[in-house]
């Protein structure tokens, strides 16, 4: 099993297509553990985005991911890192191929709907930014004993 932080960037939530987003997820098999809609600060997207702070783009970067709220996402299952990546498609919604999230809802390298780890370190570094541990939810599917 792996984890991923996915981030609904905030064209996301302004084009209310969170729930479109989470639902492929769902429908996918991968599992949400971990759910929190949140304002980015300029220090916690320095910390994010980390490695892109000393290239040209990173200050629109910035003020994009800080301009409205973004939705942290805590998903687990088989490989996900991999498997999201490819739901995701090409980094440039414009590249991006028909049938991901960006190729269907994206034109944009910026606003490119979502965010998701790219290795297991990177994940690792990510889900601790947005969450601490106890948000976190270990469960398996068990609602059958409920069942009246
Ligand atoms: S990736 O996902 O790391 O393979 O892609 P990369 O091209 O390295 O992009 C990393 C993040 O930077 C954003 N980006 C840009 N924003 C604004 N302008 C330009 N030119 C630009 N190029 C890349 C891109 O949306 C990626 O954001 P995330 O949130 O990681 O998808």
């Amino acid at each position: 099993m792996q984890r991923s932080l996915i981030l609904l960037k905030p064209d996301c939530v302004q084009r209310r297509l969170i729930g479109e987003v989470l639902s492929r997820f769902e429908a996918k098999g991968l599992q949400i553990i971990g759910l929190k809609m949140l304002q980015v600060t300029p220090e916690l997207s320095r910390k994010h985005y980390a490695e892109h702070v000393e290239k040209p783009f990173y200050q629109s970067l910035e003020d994009f991911i800080t301009s409205a709220p973004v939705v942290a996402v805590a998903l687990e299952g088989l490989e996900a890192i991999g498997v999201v990546r490819e739901m995701l498609g090409a980094t440039n919604g414009l590249k991006a191929a028909p049938g991901t999230l960006r190729g269907d809802f994206s034109s944009s390298r910026q606003m490119n709907l979502v965010h998701a780890s790219d290795s297991e370190a990177s994940a690792e570094r990510e889900l601790d930014l947005y969450f601490r541990s106890e948000e976190l939810c270990d469960y398996s599917l068990c609602l059958t004993g409920f069942m009246r």
